[in-house]
């Protein structure tokens, strides 16, 4: 059946913008669960993004008529094997994560702060789940640079700058979620027939 409206689990104005943009040449209507009824926050309760990604659809898709998508993401640092990872949103309060990151790598070495950005994507309707993702490798720089963005950006290096040196553009065109994005774009085109 050709897709024509989906619901974005999310109430994250941001979020939502991002996934309407991406989806829009693709006559496909974006609205945010609040829009279709659906008051529900899921706990994250799973061990990898990609379960956390289908756990909060499922919650929405309990609740709604039409097909759903949600994403789940975060930093993953080698020097700490993996952390924050899905603990990203929770590893400090809001505005010191940075901070609190830099503390915890101050003896780590340049060559091993490498860490990657992860985003996956759930795609939930009748017929089945589909998941998708992305990531954005670089390393955790040794102070705060930028004021764009948000979360740990301004500790993220890519290429010599943080994310949060670039502006949305740029960063759209090299992030994990922009990555994800563009093979939900082509998961959807493919689905709807183009
Ligand atoms: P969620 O995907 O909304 O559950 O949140 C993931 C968390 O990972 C955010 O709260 C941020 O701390 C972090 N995160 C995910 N993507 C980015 C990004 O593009 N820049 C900076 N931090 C991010």
């Amino acid at each position: 059946m050709m897709i024509k409206k989906v619901v974005m689990a999310t109430n994250n104005a941001n979020k939502l913008r991002e996934v309407r943009e991406i989806l829009s040449p693709l006559g496909i209507e974006v609205i945010s669960q609040k829009e279709a009824g659906a008051d529900v926050e899921a706990d994250e309760t799973g061990d990898t993004f990609k379960e956390n990604a289908i756990i909060k659809a499922q919650a929405v898709f309990d609740l709604v008529e039409y097909p759903v998508i949600a994403d789940d993401s975060g930093l993953c640092v080698d020097a700490l094997d993996g952390r924050p990872g899905v603990y990203s949103a929770r590893y400090a309060s809001k505005g010191q994560e940075c901070d609190k990151l830099l503390d915890e790598m101050k003896e780590v070495p340049d060559e091993k702060r490498t860490a990657r950005f992860e985003c996956w994507i759930a795609f939930m309707d009748n017929e089945f789940t589909e998941v998708v993702s992305g990531t954005c490798s670089g390393s955790i720089g040794n102070e705060k640079r930028g004021t764009n963005g948000f979360g740990y950006d301004p500790v993220f290096l890519y290429e010599g700058r943080t994310l949060a040196e670039m502006d949305a553009d740029e960063k759209n065109k090299i992030s994990h979620r922009g990555a994800a994005l563009k093979e939900l774009y082509k998961y959807l085109k493919e689905r709807n027939g183009d």
